[in-house]
C-alpha cells in the first residue's frame, strides 16, 4: 500500500524519481507526487497528479555531473478521496520540506484536534499532513532541528507508519520504517531509498535492509543509519549486501503484460518452488510432527494456497492442520500455544494481517516457518524457518506464479512428511510439464476464448470445486474477479443443494472443476443438477463428458491435478480482462502489498 521513493546523486531528479516510482506502482496508483531539488537551488519542485503516471522515462541521459536530491509517493488513497490535493508528497507551511507516508497513523484525530487548537490550518484530507503539522508544531516547540522534530513526532504516531522527508533547506533526506518497507540502495555517489529493493534494481543490487524502528538520514552523499527503538538514538552500522536481481526479472520482455509474462513462468517456477532440498525441509518436518496444531496463515491468494497446503497436510500426511485467515486472527488468539506451529504464506512477505498472526504466534512461543517470494521481507526475517518461492518478482497485482509455487511446495512438504520426497520430486516434474503443454494446447486455448466470449455477456459466474478442486475454485474465482471486475463466485459443489442453486438461471454460467479423484462421481451429479436448472456447464477436467457445454482439456495428474486446474482460470481472467479492455496488470482498486489493516 503506497510506494516510497528518495533518490540523492548524479542524476536528475525527476526522470530517476518517476522511474522509481513505476516500479513501486503495484503497492498503488490512485495518485503520485515528486519533491525534488538541485543542489544549491533555493526552492524544490513540487509535482503531484491524480491517475497513474503516464510520463515517458528515459533516465539513459539523466546522468549529470550535478547533484540533485528528492522524495516521491505513489498512493493506494487510505484516509481521503483520489485528489490532488490528498497525493504526496505533502509541503510544510514555509515550503522548505516535503513528507510522504506508507501506513496509517492511527491517532491522527486526536493529533489533528490539538493541532486545530493551536492554529494550524489543514489542506488536505490525509493522516499524513497531519504528521507533517505535528513535526512543524515540534519544530516550533521544542525540537533543536528538523531532524529531532521528525523523530519525536514519529514517536508520537500510534499504528506503523514508514515516513520519508526531504529537508530541501538543509539538503537532506531522513526516512524510518516502521510496518511497511524499506530499503536503501548504493551505486557510488548515488544512494536510493525505496519500498523495496526492485525499485532501483536497474542501478545497483547492493543494499541495506531496515528493520521496524531503524531509519536513514541522507546529506551530501553521507549515509547514516539510526535506530528509534530505544530512548535514546542509537546509531547503527552500514552493512550492505548484494541481492540477486537481473533487469530480465523486471522486465516484461516479449510480453505484452506482466500478467501473461507469469502466467507463462510457471512450468518453471513451480519446479523452482520445489528447489529445496529433502535436508533443507527435514527441520520444519521434525517442527510438525512435534506440534499439536499447524496452522497454515495467509490472505487473499494467498490465503487460498494456505487453505490448500493445509488440505495436502491433512490428506496426504494427516496432519492437524488449521487454515487459517490473517485478518481473522481474533477468536484464535485464545488457542494458539507454544506446541504449536504456524506456516505464514506470503508473495511479499510485508501483508501485515499476517504478520500480526506471525507475531502472535511468536508472542505465544510457538515455531513460525513462513514461505516467501521476497528475499529480505518482513515475514522471512521474523520467522524461525524461512523458505522461498523462488519465483522471481511478480509484478503483476493479481498473484498468479506466486500462487502455484506456494501449492507446489505445500505438496513436496507433506509429501516429505510421508518420506515420500524422491517420489513427489517426480511428481512435480510432470506438473511442471503439463503446465507447459497446456499453454501450448491448441483445443484449450480456443474453448477458453469461447468461455472468454461466452462470459463477456454475463454478470456473474459460478466455480465449483471440491476436495483437492475447493481452493482451486475460489482462487479461479478470485483471478477472474479482480481483472474483469465480473461476478465470479467460487463455491464448494458440496454447498449446492444446500443454497447455492438458488442463483443458476437459464444461461448461468458454471465452471466446473472435476479431477479423476474420489470425489468425480460427487461433482458430476453436482454438474447434473445445475444443468438440469439452465446452467451453462463449463468444464475444467480431463475428459469430456456430455453434460459439457464447454470443455477446457487439463491433465489428469491425480495428487497435483489441483496446481495445473487453476491455470485455465488464469488465461480466462487474463483474455477476459483484455477482451473488456482493463488493465491487466494494474486492476482497478488494487494494490499488490497490502500493509494495512
Ligand atoms: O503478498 P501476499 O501474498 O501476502 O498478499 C496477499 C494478498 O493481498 C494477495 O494475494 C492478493 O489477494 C492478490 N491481489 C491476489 O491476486
Amino acid at each position: 500500500m503506497c510506494g516510497i521513493f528518495g533518490f540523492e546523486g548524479k542524476f536528475n531528479a525527476e526522470p530517476i524519481l518517476v522511474e522509481g516510482l513505476r516500479r513501486l506502482e503495484y503497492r498503488g496508483y490512485d495518485s503520485w507526487g515528486v519533491a525534488y531539488k538541485k543542489e544549491g537551488e533555493s526552492n524544490l519542485t513540487l509535482k503531484k497528479e491524480t491517475g497513474r503516471i503516464i510520463a515517458d522515462v528515459n533516465t539513459s541521459e539523466a546522468a549529470t555531473s550535478e547533484n540533485y536530491m528528492g522524495i516521491a509517493h505513489t498512493r493506494w488513497a487510505t484516509h481521503g478521496g483520489v485528489t490532488g490535493l490528498n497525493a504526496h508528497p505533502h509541503l510544510s507551511a514555509d515550503g522548505t520540506f516535503a513528507i510522504a507516508q506508507n501506513g496509517i497513523a492511527e491517532n491522527y484525530q486526536d493529533l489533528k484536534h490539538d493541532l486545530i487548537t493551536k492554529g494550524h490550518q489543514f489542506v488536505s484530507e490525509t493522516d499524513t499532513e497531519v504528521i507533517l503539522r505535528q513535526i512543524e508544531e515540534n519544530l516550533k516547540t521544542g525540537s533543536d532541528d528538523l531532524f529531532s522534530a521528525f523523530i519525536q513526532t514519529f514517536k508520537q504516531l500510534k499504528g506503523r507508519n514508514t515516513v520519508i522527508l526531504f529537508d530541501s533547506k538543509n539538503e537532506q533526506i531522513f526516512a524510518i520504517r516502521n510496518g511497511s518497507p524499506l530499503v536503501v540502495g548504493k551505486q557510488g555517489e548515488n544512494i536510493f531509498i525505496g519500498s523495496d529493493y526492485l525499485s532501483f534494481a536497474n542501478h545497483t543490487n547492493t543494499i541495506l535492509e531496515l528493520n521496524n524502528l531503524q531509519g536513514v538520514k541522507l546529506h551530501k552523499g553521507q549515509l547514516e543509519k539510526f535506530s528509534v527503538a530505544g530512548p535514546e538514538l542509537e546509531i547503527l552500522p552500514l552493512e550492505f549486501i548484494e541481492v540477486e536481481v537481473t533487469e530480465q526479472d523486471i522486465d516484461k520482455g516479449i510480453y505484452s503484460d506482466y500478467m501473461l509474462k507469469e502466467i507463462t513462468e510457471q512450468p518453471q517456477t513451480v519446479i523452482n518452488a520445489t528447489l529445496s532440498t529433502e535436508a533443507d525441509l527435514m527441520p520444519l518436518v521434525t517442527a510438525i510432527k512435534a506440534s499439536q496444531t499447524v496452522y497454515v496463515v495467509g490472505c487473499g491468494t494467498a490465503g487460498f494456497a494456505a487453505g490448500q497446503i493445509s488440505f495436502y497436510l491433512r490428506k496426504l500426511a494427516g496432519v492437524k492442520a488449521i487454515e487459517l485467515k490473517g485478518y481473522e486472527l481474533d477468536s484464535y488468539r485464545d488457542l494458539f500455544t507454544k506446541e504449536d506451529l504456524l506456516i505464514a504464506i506470503s508473495q511479499s512477505g510485508e501483508t501485515t494481517d499476517t504478520i500480526e498472526a506471525v507475531e502472535f504466534m511468536k508472542s505465544k512461543g510457538g515455531k513460525v516457518a513462513s514461505v516467501v517470494n521476497m528475499l529480505g521481507s518482513t515475514l522471512t526475517r521474523i520467522s524461525d524457518l524461512p523458505f522461498f518461492s523462488r519465483t522471481g518478482p511478480e509484478i503483476c497485482v493479481a498473484s498468479t506464479k506466486a500462487f502455484t509455487a506456494q501449492i507446489s511446495w505445500g505438496f513436496m512438504l507433506a509429501e516429505a512428511l510421508q518420506g515420500n520426497y524422491a517420489q513427489a520430486k517426480a511428481e512435480m516434474q510432470k506438473t511442471s510439464e503439463a503446465i507447459a503443454m497446456q499453454l501450448e494446447d491448441q483445443e484449450l486455448l480456443k474453448n477458453i476464448q469461447e468461455v472468454v466470449n461466452y462470459c463477456a455477456g454475463k454478470e456473474h459466474a459460478y466455480v465449483l470445486g471440491r476436495g483437492q478442486n475447493f481452493y482451486i475454485a475460489l482462487e479461479g474465482a478470485l483471478k477472474v474477479k479482480e481483472i474483469t471486475y465480473k461476478h465470479f463466485e467460487g463455491f464448494a459443489a458440496g454447498e449446492l443443494k444446500h443454497g447455492v442453486i438458488a442463483l443458476v438461471e437459464q444461461g448461468t454460467p458454471i465452471i466446473a472443476i472435476i479431477s479423476k479423484d474420489e470425489v468425480e462421481a460427487d461433482m458430476l451429479s453436482a454438474v447434473a443438477e445445475v444443468r438440469a436448472r439452465g446452467g451453462k456447464i463449463i468444464a475444467v477436467a480431463s475428459e469430456p463428458n456430455e453434460l459439457f457445454d464447454y470443455y477446457l482439456p487439463v491433465k489428469d495428474l491425480a495428487s497435483t491435478s489441483a496446481i495445473t486446474n487453476v491455470v485455465p482460470f488464469q488465461l480466462i481472467s487474463y483474455h477476459l480482462g483484455k477482451k473488456l479492455g482493463n488493465n491487466v496488470d494494474r486492476p482497478r482498486n488494487l494494490a499488490k502489498s497490502v500493509t494495512v489493516k
